[in-house]
């Protein structure tokens, strides 16, 4: 349950609406499908493994399992974590912004418009000074369980207004070139390489793997638990979410002709589909929108938390700090690089490139490696608890992890530097 809490995030409706958009539509949905199930499950699995093993967090257990030079891979988490929290924190404070809007004012009649007040300048660099303040205070009173909690009765909310706004969306006129959109793949997308990368990063991003955190919830779990069926949960439930997400926001963005808006920014892509449905359906549509956006803080509040906690993990295990001291100082670290995005766009897409999109990847080639070809007799850290299919299932999934990811992630990690780097040119 807490990995789910960890999953579902941003990541499941901002991020993926707006690469969706920019992956052109369906083939980038088939491929993120794809790459969760091949990729994103074995490496959950992995990770629940060696943290129940070691009962440690990553650093810990890369050490403890690999030696001394595998605590670099620790530390590379620890930086993708640190740039991620910045930037979704950013994008936690525009949820809570538009939470108040449909309170105060009701959603906006232009809201491409109101997308660009609010996801730039000083008022968005509060909201996130605000909600890492709110974060870091979290990670130091450890607090967290309650969080999870809390997330976790509203997730099923979140989930329910999703499929109520996915079924009004459907009645829509002039929703079908939408679902055309998003629901029929064209070949040529689906062999484009930064579709393909895209997608990996894009499920690996949403799922929370390669970044140690699943690893770190691994040290939580029990002998009996079948880990196989666990991260079958946590990825279906996560792809879920932003499916249903997907089935609300094409169809919305061209029955209400949003695309103009949406070419302007294309991060904008959930703020602006949505506000404009909430818009449309008149005083109902303030009431939803409200308790919509409200569950997405709190679910994004999960996610910032896990990333923050990673980071500090490290501060309290490794350098010996209180955790005080150490959530502070991720937390002042975190709010710092954050305030770069809040005041530009394009700094916050250039963030999501290199943490989100590179570092990510960096991160799953590192594991698979390290698991496949470093720990000792892997198929051990899978097998405790396994029901019989799945304990059946386990020399294919072990060969998977060796011999088939980290070839396709070494060349993701290719496809996504060479991005990166033309980008950064850019
Ligand atoms: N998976 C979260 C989401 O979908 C974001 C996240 C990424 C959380 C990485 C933790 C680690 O929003």
């Amino acid at each position: 349950m807490a990995a789910v809490g960890s999953a579902v995030g941003p990541g499941n409706m901002w991020r993926f609406s707006y690469r969706t958009a920019e992956g052109g539509g369906a083939a980038f949905v088939l491929l993120y499908l794809g790459m969760t199930l091949l990729i994103g499950v074995p490496m959950m699995m992995a990770e629940f493994g060696m943290g129940r093993r070691t009962r440690l967090s990553s650093v810990g257990a890369l050490r403890t399992l690999g030696g001394p030079a595998w605590v670099a891979l620790g530390y590379l988490f620890v930086l993708t974590s640190l740039v991620i929290v910045a930037y979704l924190s950013v994008i936690t404070g525009w949820t809570v912004r538009y939470a108040f809007d449909g309170v105060l004012t009701g959603y906006s009649a232009t809201p491409g418009a109101r997308y660009a007040e609010v996801s730039v300048g000083s008022t968005a660099m509060l909201y996130h000074i605000v909600i890492m303040g709110v974060t870091t205070g979290i990670v130091i009173l450890g607090v967290k369980k309650g969080i999870a909690r809390a997330s976790l009765l509203l997730m099923p909310i979140l989930f329910l207004i999703l499929i109520a706004l996915a079924l009004w969306a459907a009645t829509l006129e002039g929703a079908g070139p939408g679902y055309a959109f998003y629901l029929t793949p064209s070949v040529a997308a689906l062999m484009d390489p930064l579709v393909i990368q895209g997608a990996a990063s894009q499920a690996f991003f949403s799922l929370s793997v390669g970044m140690g955190i699943m690893l770190t919830y691994g040290s939580y779990l029990s002998g009996s638990e079948n880990l196989g069926r666990e991260a079958l949960i946590v990825s279906m439930a996560d792809f879920s979410v932003a499916f249903i997400a997907g089935l609300v926001v094409f169809p919305v963005i061209f029955a209400l002709g949003l695309s103009g808006d949406m070419t302007e920014s294309t991060m904008g892509t959930l703020f602006i589909s949505l506000p404009g449905a909430f818009r449309e359906m008149g005083l109902m549509g303030r009431v939803v929108g409200v308790s919509f956006f409200l569950a997405l803080a709190v679910a994004s509040i999960t996610s910032t938390v896990s990333l923050l906690e990673v980071v500090a993990a490290v501060g309290i295990d490794e350098f010996k700090l209180t955790r005080r001291a150490a959530a502070l100082i991720a937390g002042v670290l975190a709010a710092g690089i954050g305030v770069f995005a809040a005041l530009s766009g394009d700094v916050l897409g250039v963030l999501d490139k290199i943490a989100g999109e590179f570092f990510v990847v960096v991160g799953v080639l590192g594991t698979s490696l390290f698991f496949g070809w470093r720990v000792a007799e892997p198929i051990k850290h899978l097998a405790e608890g396994a029901s019989p299919s799945i304990a059946r299932a386990l020399p294919a999934l072990v060969f998977v992890i060796r011999y088939l990811i980290p070839p396709i992630l070494a060349f993701m990690v290719w496809v996504a530097f060479q991005d990166m780097v033309a980008t950064l040119a850019g």
